[in-house]
């Protein structure tokens, strides 16, 4: 499946209890395991981080084909970043879960991003949790940042597309 070395590193996450309970206050429902698994899609997080963008489209080609999991929702941020510059590819899917007596099917929150749109999430994710004021300003230099590091991916990536050429 896809390159070598085209995962980086994958980052799994349950949704805290404390989360779980404001959604569902949110939506004006009570506690229940059925409620759970209904209304929270991202009660399992995934976060797939890749080396460069085309192992992400390579990946997400391959789970969308496996007879087993159904795309339920899927986001592109990459090709319509936000607009604090943040980039990645939101999917949602659904797998069976096998249990002893009954299949159940489980929603599971992926988050697809290279190396580098990781780098600048996790920074400008703690930047903002330590200064949540509006900042016009600071948002600014933050998505200029993002489209640098876009910028120095895709040098890297054209790197990696000589040396591949080089060995073939
Ligand atoms: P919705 O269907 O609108 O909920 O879209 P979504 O679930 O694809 O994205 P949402 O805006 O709900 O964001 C989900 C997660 O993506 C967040 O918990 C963050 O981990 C990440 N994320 C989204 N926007 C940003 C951002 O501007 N900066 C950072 N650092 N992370 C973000
Ligand atoms: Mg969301």
């Amino acid at each position: 499946m896809g390159r070598k070395n085209s995962i980086h590193q994958v980052q799994k996450r349950i949704k805290r209890f404390k989360s779980i309970v404001s959604k569902l206050n949110s939506k004006r429902l009570n506690y229940s395991k059925e409620n759970i698994i209904n209304n929270i899609q991202d009660f399992a997080g995934l976060r797939v981080i890749c080396s460069y963008t085309d192992d992400i489209y390579i990946l997400i080609d391959s789970l969308s084909r496996h007879p087993d999991v159904t795309i339920l929702k899927l986001k592109n941020y990459i090709e319509n970043p936000k607009e604090s510059g943040y980039r990645s590819v939101h999917v949602v899917i659904e797998i069976p879960v096998y249990f002893l007596e009954e299949t159940k099917k489980m929603k599971v929150e992926i988050q697809f991003r290279t190396i580098a749109m990781d780098f600048w999430a996790s920074l400008e994710h703690s930047l903002r949790y330590k200064n949540n004021k509006e900042n016009p300003e600071l948002s600014e230099k933050l998505q200029a940042i993002s489209d640098e590091i876009n910028q120095l991916e895709t040098q890297m990536f054209s790197i990696r597309n000589e040396i591949e050429n080089l060995d073939s």
